[in-house]
């Protein structure tokens, strides 16, 4: 077969194959809300939710802008998209944002209310909102302690052992944990011993690098075994 003749049949396959799945890909993004549409082109600071949301967790489970805010997403004017008719409520802000959060996840913000941070959040006493650790529209997961620039560190100084605690449950049990732990800290520096070490698991390890080490470690023991192997053969 002439070469550029194939060369071009492939280019022309891998191109039907391509262009149906881009198109559909295209129709399945978000698109279809009015919301998304008008916002994504206003740019600055009403944009920015938009475009923050669009390769979030929540577009990709379908949850929708209208579902926090409410409003009406087939509407295609502002009026009558965001309209209080249709419930839209604006910027969620204070104890309103928990409310839009409970819809969907009772249980972290039953969890959270009970808490010593939501509590400070709730009463207005400087605890951090669901938002200030999952951002309102990429909602992620913050940075936490051992890493270096986590998110603890905007409002607290000591952060020794917090990779230890459940920030969507500090209670008082944690705070009593947290002192022992300190003061066995500073009993072991006045007898002068290396301070305790802390059994943990690193939560900083997701399952695929807890596999990868655990792969990893037998794979060692299987080469150890061998060499061991290869030398008890030699000495007899
Ligand atoms: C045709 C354009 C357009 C559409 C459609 C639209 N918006 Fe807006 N939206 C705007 C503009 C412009 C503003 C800023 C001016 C204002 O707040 O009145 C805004 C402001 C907002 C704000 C901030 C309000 C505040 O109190 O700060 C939210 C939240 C919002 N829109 C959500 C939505 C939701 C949810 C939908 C769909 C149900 C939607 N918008 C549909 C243009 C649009
Ligand atoms: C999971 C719930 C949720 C979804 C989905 C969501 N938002 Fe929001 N949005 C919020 C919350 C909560 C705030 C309050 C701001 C904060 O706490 O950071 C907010 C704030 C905003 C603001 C005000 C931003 C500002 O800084 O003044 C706009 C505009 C907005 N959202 C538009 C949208 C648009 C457009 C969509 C869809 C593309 C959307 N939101 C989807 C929860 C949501
Ligand atoms: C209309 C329902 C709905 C609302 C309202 C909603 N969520 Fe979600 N959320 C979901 C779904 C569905 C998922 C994906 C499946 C899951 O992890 O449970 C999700 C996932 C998440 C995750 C990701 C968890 C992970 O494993 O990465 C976070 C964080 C989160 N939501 C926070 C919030 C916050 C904060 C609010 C309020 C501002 C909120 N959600 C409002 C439905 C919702
Ligand atoms: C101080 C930071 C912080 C605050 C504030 C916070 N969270 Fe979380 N949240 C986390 C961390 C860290 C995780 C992951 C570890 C875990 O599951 O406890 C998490 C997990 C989640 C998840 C995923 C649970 C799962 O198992 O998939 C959801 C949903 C969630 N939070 C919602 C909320 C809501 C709603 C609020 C407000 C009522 C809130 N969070 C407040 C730090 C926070
Ligand atoms: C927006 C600020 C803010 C952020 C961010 C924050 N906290 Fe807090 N935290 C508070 C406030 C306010 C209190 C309540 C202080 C009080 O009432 O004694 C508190 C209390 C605590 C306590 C109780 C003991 C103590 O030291 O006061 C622990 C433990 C704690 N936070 C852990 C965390 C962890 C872990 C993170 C990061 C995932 C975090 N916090 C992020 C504001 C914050």
């Amino acid at each position: 077969m002439n070469k550029e003749k194939f060369a071009l049949a492939m280019i022309v396959f891998t191109m039907a194959l391509v262009f149906p799945v881009s198109v559909f890909a295209a129709g399945a993004a978000p698109g279809s809300v009015s919301c998304y549409n008008c916002h994504k082109t206003l740019g600055g600071g009403l944009a920015k939710p938009a475009l923050n949301w669009a390769h979030s967790i929540h577009q990709q489970n379908g949850v929708t802008c209208d579902q926090c805010h409410g409003g009406n997403p087939r509407a295609t004017t502002m009026e009558g998209a965001m309209s209080k008719a249709h419930g839209f409520i604006g910027k969620p802000a204070g104890v309103a944002i928990a409310g839009v959060c409970n819809r969907c996840h009772p249980d972290m913000v039953l969890e959270y209310e009970k808490s010593i941070m939501g509590k400070a959040w709730l009463g207005g006493s400087g605890g951090p909102s669901c938002t200030k650790c999952h951002g309102a529209h990429n909602n992620t997961i913050p940075v936490l302690p051992p890493a270096k620039h986590n998110i603890c560190l905007q409002c607290h100084k000591d952060i020794t052992w917090f990779d230890q605690i459940d920030p969507m449950n500090v209670t008082q049990n944690t705070v009593e944990m947290l002192s022992k732990m300190q003061i066995k800290k500073g009993e072991q520096v006045i007898l002068g011993k290396r301070p305790p070490v802390i059994p943990s698991i690193r939560q900083d390890l997701d399952p695929y690098k807890i596999g990868l080490i655990a792969f990893g470690g037998a794979g060692f023991v299987f080469v150890m075994g061998f060499i061991i192997y290869l030398l008890l053969e030699k000495r007899d």
